[in-house]
């Protein structure tokens, strides 16, 4: 049957790419209220679509975005799987860096290679769409799914999942299932699978500090006035010292060494740290000493400044010193770090170095857990299996540096732990212009799910 499966995947692979590029139309980008409607309408499109395969499926309401939850009708029997995705996008700006209009999609061919070019296109539509696809082909050629199969597409991820533990919660019994799908991470190479055992937790934050109660003169009051810019620029520099650590104090709490046996892990994979910064104009790892770059983004914890406004900064010149200046960062946590202890312990750094006549005002960007899965059980074998018969080489068992807090949600409110597999490539541009997914990536992607999918079914 499985060979049938396969077949029919190669065969409706066009037909698998309109439907793509429906999805891709759409622009649902979260966090701009502007785009609420097309939000809504791909939750809407991907429920037809899955009410069309079998599933009993539907919008769910939450306080922001609707959820789209599914689940099949066939009765199939083997584990309970859940597949997470998430149909919403980030923002296009600066749309006139891409070289396409970014919902329009194209299929481009860069040496020899045909790869989709759209917002969404690798984060999150295409690889979601992989899923879909696999089952499909399960369901067109006869065979019903081989494992039970229910769905949870989010349209809130890229901005900070805040309808997401309320939905979890509220609907606990409907949702757990044995294990968790998700398809939201990297390939090792174009040519090499991966599965991904930990991901970096997030914090983020925005401080603003004020000085005096206006805009001021830089002539009349310059040399006597405080300038904002100038104390968030001192704190800022402040955060890490000169080997790249961060300075705040406690930072460090619950940061482990990487354990041998995964350190042995990693010194397996080739990974070439040149070539992953020389592929985005880069030469020299400027983050912690002495710590390689795969270490530097999988295990280690960061402090980035993602954001950074004050004063004048229109056209022509203005001698002002401004009333205000502010900043947005974001923590990338590892091992035990707690969100929540970082934040309050970045706060009290703040306000130690905020000199006299100066405030300062936090705002709460969310935050949530470094992820690490367990190394074994049924359904890591079963993937490992399933990726190997479909790239000849064993998966990559890897890091990442991203953050999909809905891992440790899981976990947490479900007790359930997660697959992830993903299919993305390092230089797909996700959140950035001229996003692209492979086309390698998308066709490969619908016949390791198709061979997942068998390899659990196996498991019963
Ligand atoms: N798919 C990414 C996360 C990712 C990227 C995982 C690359 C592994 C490799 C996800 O959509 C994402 O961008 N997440 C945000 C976090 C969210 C809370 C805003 C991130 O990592 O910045
Ligand atoms: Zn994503």
């Amino acid at each position: 049957m499985l060979e049938r499966v396969l077949q029919q995947i190669d065969h409706d692979l066009p037909a698998s790419l309109d439907r793509l590029f429906a999805l891709l139309r759409i622009e649902s980008i979260s966090t701009d209220p502007a785009y609420r409607d097309n939000v809504r309408s791909a939750a809407d499109w991907l429920t037809a679509e899955l009410a069309g395969l079998g599933f009993d499926a539907s919008v769910r309401p939450t306080a922001g975005h609707p959820m789209v939850v599914a689940h099949d009708k066939d009765g199939a029997t083997g584990p309970h799987v859940l597949f997470y995705g998430h149909y919403d996008v980030q923002p296009v700006d600066p749309v006139s860096e891409w070289k396409s209009p970014p919902f329009d999609p194209k299929l481009d061919v860069v040496d020899g290679r045909k790869r989709i070019v759209a917002r969404g296109a690798a984060d999150d539509k295409g690889q979601l769409m992989t899923f879909v696809e696999a089952c499909r082909a399960w369901k067109a050629v006869g065979g019903g799914l081989p494992a039970k199969v229910s769905i949870l597409f989010e349209g809130e991820e890229e901005s900070g999942s805040p309808s997401l533990v309320p939905f979890v919660k509220a609907n606990a019994e409907e949702l757990r299932a044995d294990v968790a799908l998700i398809c939201d991470t990297s390939m090792w190479s174009r040519e090499r699978a991966a599965i991904t055992m930990m991901l970096r937790g997030l914090v983020g934050e925005e401080i603003t500090i004020t000085a005096a109660d206006r805009d001021l003169h830089s002539g009349l009051f310059g040399g006597a006035a405080r300038n904002p810019i100038h104390v968030l620029t001192d704190i800022l520099a402040r955060l890490h010292d000169r080997d790249g650590r961060v300075t705040v104090p406690g930072f460090y709490d619950g940061v482990d060494e990487v354990p041998t046996e995964v350190r042995s892990l990693w010194d397996t994979l080739d990974f070439a740290a040149a070539s992953f910064l020389g592929s985005v104009g880069l030469s020299e790892p400027a983050g912690e000493a002495g710590r390689s770059v795969l270490e530097q983004i999988w295990s280690r914890p960061t402090c980035e400044v993602n954001g950074i406004v004050g004063g004048y900064t229109g056209e022509g010149f203005k001698t002002v010193i401004p009333a205000k200046a502010s900043a947005k960062l974001s923590f990338r946590l590892v091992g035990d770090q707690q969100p929540e202890r970082i934040r309050e312990a970045f706060r009290a750094f703040v306000r130690k170095h905020l000199p006299a006549d100066c405030k300062v005002e936090f705002a709460d960007h969310g935050g949530s857990p470094a992820t690490r899965l367990p190394f074994g059980g049924p359904y890591l074998a079963a993937a490992r299996a399933a990726l190997t018969d479909e790239w000849g080489v064993e998966p990559a068992l890897v890091g990442g540096g991203g953050s999909i807090p809905v891992v440790g949600d899981f976990k947490r409110e479900l007790g359930m732990d997660s697959l992830m597999v993903g299919f993305g490539l390092d230089d797909d541009r996700i959140h950035s212009p001229n996003e692209k997914y492979e086309l390698s990536s998308f066709h490969g992607g619908i016949r390791s799910w198709a061979r997942i999918l068998a390899g659990l079914g196996s498991q019963a």
